[in-house]
């Protein structure tokens, strides 16, 4: 277990609630010392009633902000009338969700999962099926091409292509039939894409949990074109970056990129519930047939209910839009903070990370800790860089307000 930091005050109240955690609980996790029980907006609340801005968002499947009203709204009036038929009958709200999520996003058809690691595995596997049914590829030869670096989820077959070691470490064999290529490099996709086997390159648009790692310009869109001219296909996985977090409603959207197959998660629900799905043309999606892939709740009527309303919640409030503004003016107002300890600021709309500079190893966790201190959340991710991603629903003054925080808690590091 990891020490709490010693500048961590913590009420008995909440060291009963990480108690119970430690001794119960899986230690498969390492949270923030921190203990919350409700949320509003782009806040959230202690047991001990302290407000908080929360700059994690659940890892961005809280974009439209905790608890909104429209979508608690469509969660408990459909759970009062019906949640879960599974898929061995039909319900009245799959094929209006179907008809809705596919029109929104421009696909022929969509297949519903429930977390994101599923719908990858979804997407890997319906990518396997084309490259052998359409693409002519000899059984069991299909390859994917992914990146270093990457982050799709936790699955066996998932982090069998994770090059990070504590993803992976001691949880083989793994599965095979994956090419590793570095990201943002299309030399490499390019000789990559001579193997004539090669099924697909599933990339995420922006690495997310790698610390925001933002690609070059063009590169979204000639890595589109080398699929193309290749014929495999260009899979996204948009769990993180879709859903307006970065500025647009899909990140592939800033090079007007279409995805042959996209991959979506987390926000699709507004934090409400786990909901995940995956979008293609039929030429792809039929490939599948009945009783060969499945979920017993992908799909379920509160679900479908709960996204249409979170969905149509991104479009009424304009949240790409204020996104990519607020993005804007939140690293301009990093930037000019001028702060030792901040190596860079980087990110798109409001999916952004600053990479910090300090002798001592361990001081982006203890700036997360100053940052609670002060009522802000955020955490690190490979130890030196703090995601900054808050609710899509944040105003200017609340990001100026966020700012002023982070620069006081910059200060504490100079002990
Ligand atoms: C890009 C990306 N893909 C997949 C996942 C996995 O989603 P889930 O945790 O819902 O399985 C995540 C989660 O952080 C993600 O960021």
């Amino acid at each position: 277990m990891h020490a709490i930091p010693a500048q961590t005050v913590l009420t008995d109240l909440s060291r009963h609630y990480l108690e119970l955690e430690e001794k119960y609980g899986a230690h498969n996790y390492h949270p923030l010392p921190v203990v919350l029980n409700r949320g509003s907006g782009v806040h959230v609340w202690d047991v001990d009633g302290k407000r908080y801005y929360d700059f994690l968002s659940g890892y961005s499947a809280v974009n439209q902000g905790h608890c909104h009203p429209a979508i608690v709204h469509a969660l408990i009036e459909q759970a009062q009338r019906l949640t879960l038929t599974s898929r061995a009958f039909h319900s009245d709200l799959l094929g209006e969700y179907a008809l809705f999520i596919t029109s929104y996003f421009g696909y022929d058809k969509v297949l519903p999962m429930n977390t994101g690691v599923e719908a990858v595995e979804t997407a890997i596997k319906l990518c396997r099926r084309w490259g052998y049914q359409v693409k002519g590829i000899p059984e069991n030869k299909a390859k994917i091409l992914v990146c270093a670096d990457n982050f799709h989820g936790r699955t066996s077959t998932v982090i069998s292509f994770s090059t990070d070691p504590s993803s992976n470490r001691q949880f083989g064999p793994y599965m095979s039939g994956f090419e590793i290529i570095p990201y943002n490099d299309l030399q490499a996709l390019e000789l990559a894409l001579q193997d004539k086997n090669t099924a697909g390159f599933l990339v995420e648009p922006i690495q997310g949990e790698a610390g925001v790692v933002v690609p070059d310009e063009g590169y979204l869109r000639k890595a589109k074109q080398y699929c193309e001219q290749a014929d495999v296909l260009f899979i996204a996985d948009e769990i993180q970056t879709g859903l307006c977090r970065t500025g647009k409603m899909l990140a592939c959207d800033h090079e007007n990129v279409r995805p042959d197959i996209l991959i979506l998660g987390k926000a699709l629900s507004g934090g409400v519930l786990p909901v995940s799905a995956v979008l293609a043309d039929d030429e792809i999606m039929l490939t599948i047939r009945p009783g060969e892939h499945g979920s017993t709740y992908g799909g379920n009527p509160l679900a479908c209910k709960v996204t249409m309303t979170a969905l149509t919640v991104l479009k009424e409030e304009k949240m790409a839009e204020n996104a990519l503004v607020l993005g804007e003016l939140l690293r301009n107002e990093l930037d000019s903070l001028q702060s030792p300890y901040v190596k860079g600021v980087r990110g798109k709309g409001l999916l952004n990370a600053i990479v910090i500079r300090h002798a001592n190893p361990d001081a982006a966790w203890g700036l997360c800790v100053a940052l609670k201190e002060k009522g802000l959340l955020a955490k690190p991710t490979h130890g030196d860089k703090i995601r900054l991603a808050p609710p899509l629903v944040i105003t200017r003054e609340q990001v100026l307000d966020s700012v002023d925080i982070i620069r006081d808690s910059l200060k504490t590091l100079d002990q």
